[in-house]
């Protein structure tokens, strides 16, 4: 008889002490998924209408590469050669660590003449020298073309890598005409095939 009191008792005591439990989870858990539903909701009405494409974005960049080299200024592209005049000679023929850059503009990658040294991780990546492939290589040679044997850290500035493709354009008396249809193609196609 007294056991079964103190039983009783214990398993009261249980039954209560579960229910505060139980209570006390269950109102705790209404407390946080209200919160958790809020949160939801306002992710659910974020829809994605692909607004935010590539062109906003080259947008915010500024100045296209394009726009840059119609304007170049040439003499300040002189001036940022002195970058390249250590490694780089402007004569044909005149190969110094790196080869001469006479008409390099439009000229097969890895063709200059006489020039032994090329690492081969250029022509991996590109074929001709256009504008848009130096001012892409020239920002970030090891980037562009991984493995270079270039030693150069790249022309951080946009402005300095038009003016300089501009100088290096006119080193053979000619300046470089696209190729036909390449013009409407001019900002995504181009900077997106170095990737
Ligand atoms: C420390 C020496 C060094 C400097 C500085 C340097 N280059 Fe080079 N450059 C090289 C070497 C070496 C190569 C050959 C790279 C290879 O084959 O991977 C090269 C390759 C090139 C090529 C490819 C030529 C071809 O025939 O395919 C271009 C274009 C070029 N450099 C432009 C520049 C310009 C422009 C600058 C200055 C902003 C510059 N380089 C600075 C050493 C240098």
């Amino acid at each position: 008889m007294f056991d079964t009191m103190t039983l009783t008792k214990a398993t009261g005591a249980l039954c209560g002490s579960l229910l505060v439990f139980l209570l006390g989870g269950w109102v705790a858990d209404s407390l946080f998924s209200t919160g958790g539903h809020g949160d939801d909701h306002v992710q659910g009405f974020v829809i994605d209408t692909g607004a935010d494409d590539a062109t906003d974005v080259v947008a915010d960049e500024g100045p296209s590469f394009a726009e840059l080299f119609a304007a170049a200024d040439v003499a300040n592209g002189e001036r940022a050669f002195r970058n390249c005049a250590a490694c780089h000679g402007l004569e044909k023929g005149e190969n110094k660590a790196g080869p001469y850059l006479y008409g390099v503009v439009g000229r097969d990658v890895g063709a200059a003449e006489g020039f032994a040294a090329y690492s081969g991780a250029l022509t991996a990546v590109v074929d001709v020298w256009t504008p848009e492939a130096l001012n892409a290589f020239l920002e970030n040679p090891r980037g562009y073309a991984p493995g270079t044997s270039m030693g150069y850290a790249g022309l951080r500035k946009a402005q300095d890598r038009a003016d300089l493709i501009a100088f290096l354009d006119q080193t053979d008396g000619t300046t470089y005409e696209m190729p036909a249809g390449e013009e409407d193609a001019e900002t995504s196609p181009q900077e997106a095939a170095p990737e």
